[in-house]
């Protein structure tokens, strides 16, 4: 047992359908045993997170991932399902093809089904039909972004998706998703106990966002950021191509500002980056529009990027909200068109001339194939998950974490969020990169925590 941030316990043991009897037909240099871990922490020294202060993690961590010797499934007669939830993200068919190919070459699996937009696919009422996946069913895909299987959001009833994978004799379910997936996902597997079956649930989890926890990478986030590093270029030559020019760059993150704040770290060409995690204001002496004003009074350009749940308290006073999508995430204000009215607002009423140009890469970060590094993790993740699923693992998603492939309960990640830390060391580089003050706001008390303004 080790605690989260919030006092509540978590228990990072992988739960087991059953003793594994079967010798395993793939072929391991080396296998992996269930006692090798990764160490949760790993800092030593006068932190509140290091070994010293902490000796119980000391022997405390993640599975390691890989090829166990002995396996739960028997692979002539294992039926498997793929389903793939949520918003699109880089290396979903990465992701399937690699989890097909392993089951399919390394342990000798022939019937591996691919459920069509998400938890739908499990639920006969909506008529979608299973996709047979093999080796040449899936030889190309990774090539391509999007999904095969193609996506979709919202929750669909456990006992339902059950019954199907009862009637079609499934004893697997891969679940790739990101942390609405995950939650549907374990809700799968109380159902599943309840009936006491033996099919096991693996999750890999997806998110352009980075936002699960206790994984240190997400498949797609790299190549998200990647691009939306190059818009952030392009902002950069727009504003600097006209006197006082801005570039405002909006860019996805619903909750966490990582794909923004990684962006731009990779472009270092932006000179405001606003966060969900970071609250701001718009007005008073320390308020976003003085700076940017008085940055373009000096430098003559400015690019601002803006993660689209920033600021949603300013536009909320406004415009008052609460929506939510099929998934249940409350449906954002478009923080990017406020703003640009806003600077134009505050610009033209200080009388100085500006050109801004308003960019919105959207959803051509998450579109495109992932690039070769994304690439190259989604396919690991694949053929960790694939291992899990024979070694008869479930409840359980494969994460990242110390440079090594983990496994890690479902129940875990779900039980908090991860954000970024506005009191790290990350955080810390972002914002001398961009030269911003730490806090534009201009509560005193808000204020105490801004070090380094400048
Ligand atoms: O969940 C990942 C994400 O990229 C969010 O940052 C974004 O708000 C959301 O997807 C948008 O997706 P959709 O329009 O499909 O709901």
């Amino acid at each position: 047992m080790f605690e989260n941030e919030t006092q509540e316990p978590v228990d990072f043991t992988i739960q087991q359908l059953g003793p594994r009897k079967i010798a395993s037909p793939y072929k391991a240099y080396q296998y992996v045993s269930d006692d090798q871990r990764t160490l949760y922490h790993t800092l030593t020294g006068p932190s509140s997170e290091s070994l010293a202060h902490d000796p119980a993690a000391a022997s405390y961590g993640f599975e390691l991932a890989g090829p166990r010797e002995k396996i739960y499934f028997d692979p002539s007669k294992i039926r498997c399902g793929i389903v793939t939830c949520g918003g699109l993200c880089p290396g979903l068919n990465n992701v399937i093809r690699a989890i097909v190919l392993q089951l399919y070459h390394h342990y000798g699996v022939r019937n591996i089904y691919g459920f069509q937009y998400g938890f739908e696919g499990l639920v006969p009422r909506y008529g979608h039909e299973a996709l047979i996946l093999d080796h040449e069913r899936v030889k190309h895909i990774h090539q391509r972004g999007g999904s095969i299987l193609a996506s979709s959001r919202g929750p669909q009833s456990p006992e339902e998706m059950v019954d199907a994978l009862e009637r079609l004799n499934i004893q697997v379910l891969f679940c790739i998703g990101g942390d609405g997936t995950l939650r549907g996902a374990l809700k799968l597997c109380s159902q599943i106990q309840t009936r006491n079956l033996k099919i096991g649930v693996i999750g890999v989890p997806k998110t352009i966002d980075n936002d699960i926890p206790y994984t240190s990478r997400t498949f797609g986030f790299e190549t998200a950021y990647a691009i939306a590093a190059a818009a952030i270029r392009g902002a950069h030559v727009e504003a600097t191509g006209a006197r006082n020019g801005i570039g405002l760059l909006k860019l996805m993150g619903r909750h966490a500002g990582f794909i923004a704040a990684n962006a731009v770290l990779a472009s270092r060409d932006a000179n405001f980056v606003l966060v969900p995690e970071v609250p701001f204001e718009l007005g008073g002496e320390n308020g976003f529009l003085p700076h940017l004003y008085r940055r373009l009074e000096d430098r003559k350009h400015a690019v601002v990027v803006v993660a689209e749940g920033a600021g949603q308290d300013l536009i909320q006073s406004e415009e008052g909200g609460g929506a939510t999508d099929a998934s249940g995430n409350i449906r954002l204000k478009d923080i990017g068109v406020f703003l640009r009215d806003k600077i134009s607002e505050y610009l033209k009423a200080m009388g100085m001339e500006f050109t801004l140009k308003y960019i919105e890469p959207s959803y051509l970060i998450r579109s495109a194939p992932p690039q070769a590094n994304d690439a190259l993790f989604a396919g690991i993740l694949g053929q960790m998950a694939a291992h899990a699923a024979m070694a008869g693992k479930t409840a359980m998603f494969v994460g990242y974490w110390n440079n090594q492939f983990t496994y890690v309960p479902i129940a875990a990640a779900v039980s908090r969020t991860k954000r970024l830390d506005p009191r790290g060391n990350f955080w810390e580089s972002v914002i001398e990169c961009t030269g911003q003050p730490r806090m534009m706001v201009n509560s005193p008390e808000l204020l105490k925590s801004d070090r380094g303004s400048r």
